[in-house]
């Protein structure tokens, strides 16, 4: 089980449900979970990637685009996750940022610390984009693992 996550000290024990999937993959990987937060073997992705499509496709798409491929006010996270740490993301996500542009414009990135539907699947969100990056996923719904053979779901389940 790694350290508690920022986001996981801010909002409380609500985390821990998605650190749970964490450490499955933890395990699997052997490696650094988040340099390499999923699994995917041919083709087919965790259910915390699977599930971080779908919490993406519900709060973060409608400003960084379908398949985090950007919009003309949202940078695309495709990009930003090629170099961009898991702590600089989660810090992002909880608190939002802000800056301006040319011109007196504002781009504002909104804070999703008290959104339990981000805050609970933030790893999962990390792991579909952090995919994404990576070239591991390509655009458009990825086909899961069967749960049998999921570790990530797996302990997900056990955590519920
Ligand atoms: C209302 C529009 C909006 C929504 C919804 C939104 N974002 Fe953003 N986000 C932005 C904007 C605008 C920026 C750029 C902010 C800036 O210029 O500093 C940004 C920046 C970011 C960055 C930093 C990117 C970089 O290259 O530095 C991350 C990471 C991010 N958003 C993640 C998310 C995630 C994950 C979600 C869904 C939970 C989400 N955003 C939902 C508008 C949005």
């Amino acid at each position: 089980m790694r350290l508690m996550s920022k986001a996981a000290v801010l909002i409380g024990g609500a985390v821990m449900l998605s650190l749970g999937a964490a450490g499955a993959q933890e395990e699997a990987e052997g490696d650094n979970w988040e340099d390499k937060p999923y699994i995917i073997e041919d083709g087919k992705v965790d259910y915390g990637v699977y599930n971080g499509f779908r919490r993406y496709h519900n709060t973060c798409h409608t400003c960084h685009g379908p398949d985090a491929m950007g919009s003309t006010f949202a940078p695309a996270l495709v990009e930003s996750l090629k170099d961009m740490s898991y702590a600089d993301f989660t810090e992002t996500v909880v608190n939002g940022r802000q800056s301006s542009g040319a011109g007196g414009s504002t781009s504002v990135m909104p804070s999703f610390g008290e959104n339990p539907d981000v805050m609970l699947y933030i790893d999962h969100i990390y792991a579909y984009l952090k995919a994404r990056a990576d070239g591991e996923v390509a655009r458009g719904r990825p086909e899961r693992l069967d749960p049998e053979n999921d570790p990530v779901f797996q302990e997900y389940q056990e955590s519920q």
